[in-house]
């Protein structure tokens, strides 16, 4: 069942927070940013806050859990994951019993009575899928979580958790630059009434328009891993940008301002939580909001990104 469009407060437009206490992530992340950004985000309306154990294990969701203290939980989505085991090197576990003594921790760190969404974060190999959902619906009943989230999960393994028609929501890596869940998840996601949150919107700041076509990457550099950083393909992305940044135009906007607005504009996304590192950042996306973009333009950025 779909809880995202059910909810009286949502606004699309919400934020991604894995360099909010990120430390184990992303180098030279400082709380107080991430206090600021959770704030700022709060104050602009924004009322989703994605978040995981991952993040810093724990660490995001306890700052999150302090911030949300100045303000109304009822007014707030908060959505978290799990499924890194710290007793097994940080392996992926799916049992039962490790699902819901995660579910309670995570409601300890965030100081909450409740967590909107809990997202089992990876697939183990070896739990019943239906089974671990089972156990999350079980906490569902008992009304330390309100939806039921897969992430990272592929179609089998999603049918496979759906069995009894418990999952309401599946977050996986999708942007304008890897459009692969539109072919694989989405018709399955639509009969079930699936919402689907993408995760990497701005192709993790690839679409900003802040990477140049001469630009290099050292081994030091976390970029040199990612393969939409090398080669012909980071050319072909970087081209896409630039027709962005040309559609951008008319509407005074930047290219990651005009890729959200194509998100928004789609209706078979969810909603949105991109990243940042600092408040500026936040702001600068959230004037995504103030650009409507027209159909035309809407197909032309679907054709470019084909
Ligand atoms: N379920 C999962 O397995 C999974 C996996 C990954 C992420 N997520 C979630 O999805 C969210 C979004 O993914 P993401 O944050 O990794 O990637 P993203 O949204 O594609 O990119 C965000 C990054 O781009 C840069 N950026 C953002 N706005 C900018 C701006 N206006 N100007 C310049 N740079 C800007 C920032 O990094 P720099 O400043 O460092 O360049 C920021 O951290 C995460 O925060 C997390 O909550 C979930």
């Amino acid at each position: 069942m779909a809880y995202l469009k059910n909810f009286t407060t949502f606004n699309k437009f919400g934020l991604g927070t894995n360099k909010v206490g990120g430390h184990n992530l992303f180098d030279n992340l400082a709380d107080e940013d991430g206090i600021a950004l959770v704030k700022a985000a709060l104050d602009s309306g924004v009322t989703l806050l994605d978040t995981a154990f991952a993040y810093g294990f724990g660490r995001s969701e306890e700052l999150i859990g302090q911030v949300i203290k100045d303000y109304d939980r009822s007014q707030l989505i908060i959505a978290t994951k799990a499924a890194h085991d710290p007793a097994q090197n940080y392996a992926f576990n799916n049992s039962p019993e490790f699902l819901q003594a995660s579910v309670d921790s995570a409601l300890q760190r965030l100081d909450v009575d409740y967590i909107d969404i809990f997202y089992i974060h990876f697939p183990d190999e070896s739990t019943d899928k239906r089974l671990a959902v089972q156990a999350l619906q079980e906490m569902k009943e008992a009304g330390k979580i309100r939806a039921i989230g897969l992430s990272n999960f592929n179609l089998d393994q999603i049918k496979e958790a759906n069995q009894d028609g418990y999952v309401d929501i599946v977050e996986d890596a999708y942007s304008l630059v890897d459009r692969t869940a539109e072919q694989t998840t989405w018709a399955y996601l639509q009969e079930h009434d699936i919402e689907f949150v993408p995760y990497y919107p701005l192709a993790s700041g690839l679409l900003t328009g802040k990477y140049t076509k001469t630009q290099t990457f050292t081994n030091d550099d976390w970029q040199s891993r990612n393969p939409n950083f090398q080669g012909a393909r980071y050319q072909a992305i970087l081209a896409g940008v630039d027709i962005l940044a040309g559609i951008g135009q008319a509407y005074n906007a930047s290219p990651s301002q005009v890729a959200l607005a194509w998100y928004l504009k789609n209706p078979n996304i969810a909603a949105l939580i991109p990243g940042a590192r600092i408040a500026a950042q936040l702001h600068d996306n959230l004037k995504a909001l103030d650009v409507t973009l027209s159909d035309e333009d809407y197909q032309k950025i679907d054709a470019a990104f084909k």
